[in-house]
């Protein structure tokens, strides 16, 4: 085969990226190259994200990913094999996995052992024969050790977190590869099959459907879960610990499973038992509900200092209220069916989220939307604590920097942009909107640019002053 010059340039400068004791080993590589009849490149390290540029891979789609994870609580030592199916998008060379700490103990692609190497949280793979655009591949990752949280930009924790008899993972924006290697960001979805195991007398519950549940005759349980519709890796979860679970379903048959920690009020509390009636409500409001299964984690108070609306089953930091419950349901509407593009994109998830709570709160003896509209515009906190803020600080479109993803204007002035469109569109366009919105976008991926453009087709209304003011104005609205 011919190399042109471009190929020539990319495979030089690979080299300076690998360390010497690889080197000779790709020299040979490169050789037996030019007798194959496949020519791939590295794909990117990268998506570029704009406040996560390093967060996912370029070159690459995954499809599935079948993690068997071992855990126990005894000792903090995970041991873990990924298998992720992936759909190559350019002649590959070699490909990064997003993969943060712990020891990788070997990989194969094809079946065939995989160079790698690892530089931050990149993981960069080599398979032996080069990926031809459009092939499917299986990549293979085995691994252990004992997994560590991150800390967020915001100075929050995100990843695994071990507590005092158990772990829960949350992974938003980029805490799951602190826990399995993969294209960790949200544009790419993917579905999955989780086994845990863990020593016999504790629970394991990740997303989705609990497949089985087996005795592997060694003093361990192990637990398979099944997530058929697609998961931004953010949205994965899996805890460990002494839970009273409980199974049940919604009234049109949502099979529902809760599992909560011991130390916490067994049920979940008041507001949890509402979650069925809610996720019914939810499917009025924007549509049926978009995933196989809804329910809940409740880890002890004080493991995280935030919810997370993992997909379908939320993990919540000791028994929720009513707004969280209601809160972190909306997102799987909004944030895990139509997920960001990017994580710029996250007003798309926080405001809407927030604006459901308001729905439900009118709908339900509270104050009405507009009533709490006002009272964001006045500072009034006896409507809502939200209002003493700063909810104004920046527009919700354009945080300032990564560590403001999750700030009160995303939230609130978030919340406040949709309240804008419905006051110019009245209920009838506005909640076909939002129904519109969710249908065309089910199990995607919409940034904001797709948003305002939607709004004004399905609406029939220039709204570029609502977006001027609210969305993207660095002026306060006030
Ligand atoms: N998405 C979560 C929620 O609003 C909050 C996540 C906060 N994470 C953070 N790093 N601050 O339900
Ligand atoms: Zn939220």
């Amino acid at each position: 085969m011919r190399l042109s010059g471009r190929s020539r340039v990319s495979r030089v400068s690979r080299v300076t990226r690998l360390a010497a004791p690889a080197v000779a080993a790709l020299l040979a590589l490169t050789t037996a190259c030019t007798g194959s009849t496949v020519q791939g490149r590295p794909g990117a390290s990268g998506l570029r994200d704009p406040y996560f540029p390093k967060a996912g891979n370029g070159g690459y789609q995954v499809d599935h990913y079948r993690l068997d994870l071992a855990y126990d609580p005894g000792d903090g030592v995970l041991h873990g094999k990924a298998v992720i199916t992936a759909r190559a998008e350019q002649g590959l060379s070699s490909f990064n996995l997003d993969f943060s700490g712990l020891k990788v103990e070997g990989v194969t692609v094809q079946g065939a052992g995989a160079r790698f190497n690892r530089t931050g949280s990149e993981l960069t793979v080599r398979p032996a024969d080069d990926l031809r655009t459009g092939e499917v591949f299986r990549t293979e990752v085995a691994y252990s050790g004992k997994p560590k949280a991150l800390s967020d930009p915001d100075g929050s924790e995100e990843g695994w977190i071990p507590v005092e008899d158990g772990a829960f993972a949350v992974g938003e924006p980029v805490g799951s590869m602190t826990w399995f290697p993969g294209n960790h960001h949200p544009s790419d979805k993917a579905a999955y099959d989780i086994t845990l195991t863990v020593p016999k007398g504790y629970e394991a519950v990740s997303n989705g459907l609990l497949r089985s549940r087996t005795d592997t005759g060694d003093g361990r349980t192990a637990f398979a879960w099944h997530s058929a519709e697609p998961v931004a890796s953010y949205l994965v979860t899996a805890a460990v610990g002494k839970f009273t679970v409980a199974t049940g379903q919604t009234p049109s048959g949502v099979p529902l499973y809760t599992a909560v920690a011991a130390g916490e009020a067994e049920d979940g509390g008041p507001a949890l038992a509402r979650l069925p009636e809610m996720v019914e409500w939810g499917a009025e409001r924007f549509g049926p509900y978009p995933f196989a299964a809804a329910g809940a984690i409740v880890a002890p108070s004080e493991t995280l200092a935030y919810a997370l609306e993992t997909q379908t089953r939320p993990v919540f930091s000791g028994v929720p209220n009513e707004e969280l419950v209601l809160h972190e349901l909306a997102h799987q509407w909004f944030g895990n069916s139509v997920s960001p593009k990017s994580w710029k994109d996250m007003w798309l998830n926080e405001g809407f989220a927030t604006y459901a709570e308001w729905l439900w709160a009118e709908e339900h003896g509270g104050p009405s939307a507009q009533r709490r509209f006002e009272a964001f515009l006045a500072g009034d906190t006896s409507v809502d604590a939200g209002a003493g803020s700063d909810w104004d600080a920046f527009p919700p479109a354009v945080p300032p920097g990564p560590e403001d993803i999750s700030a009160s204007p995303v939230y609130y002035r978030g919340a406040m942009v949709l309240h804008r469109i419905r006051q110019e569109a009245g209920d009838a366009k506005f909640f076909a909107l939002l129904r519109g919105w969710v249908a065309d976008h089910r199990h995607g991926n919409a940034s904001t640019a797709d948003f305002t453009a939607y709004a004004e087709r399905k609406t029939g209304l220039d709204l570029s002053k609502v977006w001027d003011a609210w969305l993207y104005g660095k002026d306060s609205p006030r």
